[in-house]
């Protein structure tokens, strides 16, 4: 059903209302906007009352340590125990949890009694690893269920995990691993990617040992043991008394495991991401705020009912949307859901659309990023297929152009499925800012509207709240359950960065720039800080800019993020060379391309790089990235008149 408004502006376009039958069957109906507004606590405690309690809580909020809050504090619970034993206990050990389709083709179906037995024999053996509570642990693995297993057993022994993307380098892992002093390392052998098996465990070690010539050359890392799941069948090195397999240790465990409460404020795990300096922000999160807000919006954005719907999200646990969209969400809510390891294009281009039909998939949250490479590779391979079981599409991580929104609904929506357009961040923790599906008339591209419960504002430099038809920062003015608690071992860089910018308000600051349409929607339009956004990752300009200035040939690096048709955007790349060091042209791109991989991850790697004489500068000596982004997007210079000197763009642009 759709209901039209006229008018030239892409914002005052046609919305799509739910139809009448979805919105009878949907979880949520509008009484919940009102009863957040009615009573915010008393809601977000009706809230957390879907989980189970082993100590139930009397408080619901205090701020009074603003802006470190604390949720439910008196109240204890396990998380492991919410995610799984619950379940199994309420006669449902039958349900598959996890369908999981290995790239190779292999899968293997978990269901709620087999992720307990599992979970149990991991926390046995990591408790006999000498692990206690309080205790890091970091995870570098592939998407394979012992990398879910291995979360939930940290979360039931109290160990706060910290999950390593598989694709960031050595470098990147070892940073990580020495910033949250882990003291184990879960990996695998191997991982499948594109029909071959690729290293891990090399990438392990060389983190771990401080491998000649890099930056940790012969620094001890905290790391005591490493345990490593049998994936690929790959060779490994081996380190005796150190590296551990799984399938002798976890898999040979005691299968039954009793959980332990701990406070709601107990920390759960340790995500890191990029900020606008070249050191990434581990983000603490804790346990019961985090899974009563998971679970809320789970439940209530993709009107999940357990038992009967098949939930997939296609990110990576090594990003939050897997933590809470993969992990913690759906199964407090006892989902039944598709993991699968590999790329969409393993072994071709069907793949995606062979899983929905192989599981029936009801539920698909993804990234406009993958919309865009769908379309790309044209509707005639999702039409191919039986999609008839989808019922409602999720989208994350980046502004999803109102065009590939229609596509989505009309190709892989079969036309009806409800869009659910969530904005949120690794620091929210969870979904914020999206459409109820049973309630919101959508408009292809917008947000729409904070969820009930959270509170947010869109304000000008001075704070000033805008109205309909205003741009400006997006703001959250009130505290939420699942906000993260601080950036591991620097408090001050948590004050610095999210609540300095509006303190005498007391606002967090998103870091996004957001508008109002004249109907009161809200469009979430990208960062305003030198994050870039590439396929939904969130990657700083100084972080390439620190991988490029370690070639030997460069002196120094300017980075910008360029729009690109696919990805979002695109990383662009200028570079000056050392007095001395020769321009080889191609060669040198290729290396200096390989360098940021090799620092960073393939998904830093820039798309475009070009070797200049000269950066333009202001007299204070800041580059002026907002210049070099109308010379990456090919557009006429911007105000130039702070430039030490103008003519320093001929040279750039003969250099690209
Ligand atoms: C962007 C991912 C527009 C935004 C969950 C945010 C979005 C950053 C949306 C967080 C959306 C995420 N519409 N922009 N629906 N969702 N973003 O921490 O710039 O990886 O600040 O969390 O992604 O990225 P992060």
């Amino acid at each position: 059903m759709t209901t039209s408004t006229s008018g030239t502006d892409e914002t005052a376009v046609a919305s799509y209302a739910p139809s009448a039958e979805f919105a009878a069957q949907a979880n949520a109906g509008a009484d919940l906007y009102a009863a957040a507004e009615n009573d915010r606590l008393g809601f977000w405690a009706e809230q957390a009352r879907r989980l189970h309690w082993h100590t139930p809580f009397t408080e619901v909020l205090d701020w009074s340590d603003a802006p470190v809050a604390k949720w439910f504090a008196d109240g204890e619970l396990n998380v492991a125990y919410n995610c799984v034993d619950r379940h199994v206990l309420d006669g449902h050990g039958d349900q598959v949890a996890i369908h999981w389709e290995g790239e190779p083709g292999d899968s293997r179906d978990v269901t709620y009694s087999d992720l307990l037995a599992d979970v149990s024999q991991a926390a046995n053996t990591l408790t006999e690893l000498g692990l206690a509570s309080g205790d890091r642990v970091a995870i570098y693995m592939p998407m394979i269920p012992e990398a879910i297993v291995s979360m939930l057993a940290c979360a039931r022994l109290g160990l706060t995990h910290s999950v390593v993307f598989a694709g960031f380098s050595a470098t990147a892992l070892r940073s990580r691993i020495d910033d949250a002093e882990a003291k184990l390392v879960i990996t695998t052998d191997g991982q499948w990617r594109r029909g071959k098996p690729a290293p891990i465990k090399d990438t392990v070690d060389e983190a771990v040992d401080g491998a000649a010539g890099s930056a940790f050359e012969n620094a001890a890392a905290s790391v005591e043991h490493v345990l490593v799941v049998k994936r690929t069948d790959s060779e490994v090195s081996w380190t005796d008394g150190r590296d551990l397999w799984w399938h002798e240790t976890v898999a040979k465990a005691s299968k039954t495991h009793e959980a332990q409460p701990f406070p709601a404020e107990h920390p759960l795990f340790i995500l890191y991401t990029s900020g606008t300096t070249g050191k990434p922000k581990g983000i603490i999160h804790t346990s019961g705020g985090y899974l009563t807000q998971t679970s809320y919006t789970h439940h209530n954005v993709f009107d999940h009912k357990a038992g009967k719907d098949v939930y997939w999200c296609t990110a990576d646990i090594g990003w939050v949307t897997g933590h809470s969209y993969i992990v913690y969400g759906p199964l407090s809510n006892r989902a039944t859901q598709v993991v699968y390891e590999g790329t969409p294009n393993s072994p071709d281009e069907h793949r995606h659309w062979n899983v929905i039909e192989k599981y029936k998939v009801s539920i698909y949250y993804t990234s406009p990023t993958l919309v865009r490479t769908f379309m790309k590779w044209g509707k005639e391979i999702p039409e191919a297929h039986d999609l008839s079981s989808i019922r409602l599409l999720g989208s994350v991580g980046e502004p999803i152009n109102p065009e590939a929104w229609r596509w989505f609904r009309d190709v892989v929506g079969g036309g009806t499925a409800p869009i659910v357009d969530t904005w949120w961040q690794t620091e929210t923790g969870a979904i914020m800012i999206s459409p109820l599906p049973g309630v919101t008339s959508t408009k292809p591209g917008s947000a729409m509207t904070p969820l009930p419960g959270i509170c947010a504002k869109i304000v000008d430099d001075d704070a000033k709240p805008l109205g309909n038809g205003g741009n400006g920062y997006l703001v959250l003015d009130e505290p939420w359950p699942a906000m993260l608690r601080g950036i591991w071992g620097d408090m001050d860089r948590y004050k610095d960065t999210y609540w300095s910018r509006y303190a005498e308000e007391g606002w967090y600051f998103a870091g996004d720039g957001a508008k109002y349409d004249e109907d009161g929607a809200l469009w979430v339009l990208g960062r305003v800080d030198d994050v870039m956004n590439v396929s939904g990752h969130r990657i700083s300009t100084s972080e390439v800019e620190s991988a490029l200035v370690t070639h030997h040939s460069v002196a120094e690096a300017a980075v910008v993020g360029a729009a690109d048709d696919t990805t979002g955007q695109g990383i662009v790349a200028f570079v000056i060379l050392r007095a001395g060091e020769e321009n080889t042209g191609d060669a040198l791109i290729a290396e200096l391309k390989a360098q940021v991989s090799k620092e960073i991850s393939p998904i830093a790697r820039p798309r475009e790089i070009s070797i200049v004489p000269e950066l333009p500068k202001t007299r204070s000596g800041k580059i002026m990235r907002r210049l070099l982004r109308d010379v990456a997007e090919g557009r006429e210079l911007g105000d130039v008149s702070t430039l030490v000197d103008p003519k320093v763009f001929e040279a750039i642009k003969k250099g690209r």
